[in-house]
Parts: C-alpha cells; sequence; structure tokens
C-alpha cells in the first residue's frame, strides 16, 4: 500500500464497454474511479448522472470520487450519495456556503472534496480547507477530457500542498486534466497524492490497462514494467 493513488477518469471510457473497462482498471492497479458529473450550465458540456453512478456502483469494488461540475450541487447531493459515491467534491464557484456544502456531504456518509476552477485562486477554499477531506485542483478549464495540462496550476498545488501541511491536514491533494505518464510526476513533486486521468489511460495505444498500469507505477514511485 502506497500514499499515491490513480483515479482513471471514466467518462473517458468506451461506454458501450463499460463493464470491461471499469474491469481494466481494476486488474491494472486503480484505486478510484473518478467520475465527472456535467449539467451543461455551469460547463458547456453534459455527461452522466445519479443513474451512471450507480451502474459503476453494480460494475466494481472501488471506491466512486464524484467531481460535480453542475449548478447549485447541493440539490443533488443526496441523490449522488445514495447512487452510491464515497467521495463528493464541489465547485467553490458553485457553493455560497461552501462550508455547509461539506458538511452536508459529510452528513450524507461521503467524505467531502472541494475544488476551483484554474482561474480561481486557492484562497477562495479557504474557510473549508480544514473540514474538506479532499482538495482537488483543476489543471484545465473544467468541461472535456483531452484537453492540454496547465503548468501554471503546479504552482497552485504547491501553495495548497503548503496549507494543508499547515493545519496538519490530512487531506487528499487531488490534480485532474491532462495528467500523462509525462506531467503526473510535475503534479507529484508539487505535492499531489490522488492523480485523476481521462485520455492517458482510455485511449491508450495499448488499451486501457495499459495505460492505467504505466500510470499507478509512475504514480506508485515503482519502475515500469516490460
Ligand atoms: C475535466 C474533467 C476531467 C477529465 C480528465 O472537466 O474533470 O476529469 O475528464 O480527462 P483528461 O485526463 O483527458 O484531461
Ligand atoms: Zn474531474
Amino acid at each position: 500500500m502506497n500514499n499515491y493513488l490513480l483515479a482513471p477518469s471514466i467518462i473517458a471510457a468506451d461506454f458501450t464497454r463499460l463493464a470491461e473497462e471499469i474491469a481494466a482498471c481494476e486488474s491494472a492497479g486503480a484505486d478510484w474511479l473518478h467520475v465527472d458529473v456535467m449539467d451543461g450550465h455551469f460547463v458547456p458540456t453534459i455527461t452522466v448522472g445519479a443513474l451512471f453512478v450507480e451502474a459503476c456502483k453494480r460494475a466494481s469494488k472501488l471506491p466512486l470520487d464524484v467531481h460535480l461540475m453542475i449548478s447549485e450541487p447541493e440539490k443533488h447531493l443526496e441523490v449522488f450519495a445514495k447512487a452510491g459515491a464515497g467521495n463528493i467534491t464541489v465547485h467553490v464557484e458553485t457553493c455560497p456556503d461552501l462550508v455547509g456544502a461539506v458538511k452536508k456531504i459529510k452528513s450524507l456518509g461521503c467524505t467531502a472534496g472541494i475544488t476551483l476552477k484554474p482561474a480561481t485562486p486557492a484562497s477562495a477554499l479557504e474557510s473549508a480547507l480544514p473540514l474538506a477531506d479532499l482538495i482537488l485542483v483543476m489543471s484545465v478549464n473544467p468541461g472535456y477530457s483531452g484537453q492540454a495540462f496547465m503548468p501554471e496550476m503546479i504552482g497552485k498545488v504547491e501553495e495548497l500542498r503548503n496549507k494543508l501541511n499547515a493545519l496538519g491536514s490530512p487531506a487528499y491533494l487531488e490534480v485532474d486534466g491532462g495528467i500523462s505518464i509525462e506531467t503526473l510526476p510535475l503534479m507529484k513533486n508539487a505535492g499531489a497524492n490522488v492523480f485523476v486521468t481521462g485520455s492517458a489511460a482510455f485511449k491508450h495505444p495499448h488499451g486501457t490497462a495499459v495505460g492505467v498500469r504505466a500510470l499507478k507505477e509512475i504514480a506508485s514511485g515503482k519502475p515500469p514494467s516490460q
């Protein structure tokens, strides 16, 4: 067991083979499944909802890490918790009462994550930082898989790592967007310990299991297998 976790972003999977894709993630050492919920309002795209989370729950024993890119997430927390989310992450831009949202998520029996768009400063998370179980730094503008990594976000990870250390917080520091075998080590060095990865896992030329295994080995610092 090591402290670096890999969370493949399931919206980059082939949905016609969802159970196989999930099985490939599991066999290749994925730690969590990351589910990107988008509403076509807070972000331009519409992806999946609670029914999809519930299907993933039936197909996998891995914890489900649900990233809500939706307006007014407070209205939907209960349904995602019931669907089987292990962690629910909300955006500070969508939550006027961030502390209240974190408390509500925890009261539903889930761990609570908070996140922010690349343009939002880390200081926007300050009020909820001591309470959160997970802090997510977006390294692309939320909305799509397959975008280019924003290297400017390395500094934001360092800043949040320092703040968490100063608080003595054991919260996970997760990164999401453009994470690949090249960019993962940069975020790891900056202090991240959970890596979300869509395209690099599911669009790997040799298949999902190969992609996930390669990323997991880099995350955990093991020498690559042949
Ligand atoms: C972006 C999503 C990400 C995305 C990751 O809005 O939150 O989770 O699917 O995909 P890649 O790794 O391809 O950037
Ligand atoms: Zn995400």
